[in-house]
């Protein structure tokens, strides 16, 4: 029988979308669960939440951008429930717009949080999980990776990259202590729309998923199962779609 039980993950980007649904499915399924993000009202309300409902939950504020936050995210999991078995980079921006608007700062922001910010998180997780033995690197990248639309290139670039980190993770760790798992959403219900500055490219993105959208629970789901698997299996990819996205 797999199981979730007595599973201590941390997840960032926890305060809304993907984390939220995730970190309470975990919970729901015996994980003990660390949720992290930088909006610390919302992760604390989670939090307890999960609480109050017979889960075990801990907030820990982070902005992944700063490799000491992620450092306090793995130490908040090792203080609280004695080891991490494993880190959900989920923490992700998508200010999309054509290449040609010139948005630097938007793309340096996505290369910021969507890239760095997960490399921080390996950077913070890898010593605790050689240290103990085992862990589990879970990383939330997109299917706009996959095939590149207009308007999605450094978006898409920024996933595609911490794809091949991860497969690079991979194969410099078939000593069987580290697994690795790159999750690809299409279309899911959340507020990443909100990030985008360009109004025609967010109402788009707002139309389509409402259009077609499934709900952020459907990506917990395959969190949940990747992690469930015994130690020798790893589940290195996952891509979760509406049925009716093309
Ligand atoms: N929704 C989709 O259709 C879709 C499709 C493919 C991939 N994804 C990916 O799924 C992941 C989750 O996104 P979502 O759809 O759930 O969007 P969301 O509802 O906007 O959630 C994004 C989360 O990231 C956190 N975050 C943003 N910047 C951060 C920072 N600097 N430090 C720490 N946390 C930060 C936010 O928390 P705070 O603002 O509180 O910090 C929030 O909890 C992202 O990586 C996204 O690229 C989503």
């Amino acid at each position: 029988m797999l199981t979730l039980q007595g599973k201590i993950v941390a997840i960032t980007g926890a305060s809304g979308g993907i984390g939220e649904a995730t970190a309470r499915l975990l919970a729901q399924r015996g994980a003990a669960v660390v949720l992290s993000a930088r909006r610390s009202e919302r992760i604390d309300a989670i939090a307890q939440d999960i609480r109050e409902q017979g889960g075990r939950a801990t907030a820990c504020v982070v902005d992944v951008t700063k490799a000491e936050d992620l450092r306090r995210l793995v130490s908040t999991a090792i203080d609280q429930y004695g080891r991490i078995d494993v880190l959900v980079n989920n923490a992700g921006i998508a200010p999309i717009s054509p290449l040609a608007d010139l948005d630097t700062e938007g793309w340096s922001a996505m290369i910021d949080v969507n890239l760095r910010g997960t490399l921080n998180g390996i950077a913070a997780a890898l010593p605790a999980f050689r240290a103990q033995g085992s862990g589990h690197l879970v990383s939330i990248v997109s299917v706009a990776g996959l095939t590149v639309s207009p308007t999605m290139a450094v978006y898409a670039a920024t996933k595609n990259a911490v794809r091949t980190v991860h497969e690079g993770l991979r194969k410099e760790s078939t000593d069987g202590v580290v697994r690795t798992t790159a999750i690809s959403p299409g279309y899911i219900r959340t507020d990443l729309a909100d990030s985008m500055a360009d109004p025609n490219v967010r109402e788009l993105t707002r139309k389509n998923m409402d259009a077609m959208g499934i709900p952020p629970a459907a990506v917990a789901r395959a969190v949940a199962f990747a992690i469930e698997q015994p130690a020798d299996v790893e589940i290195g990819e996952i891509n979760v779609r509406p049925t009716v996205q093309a």
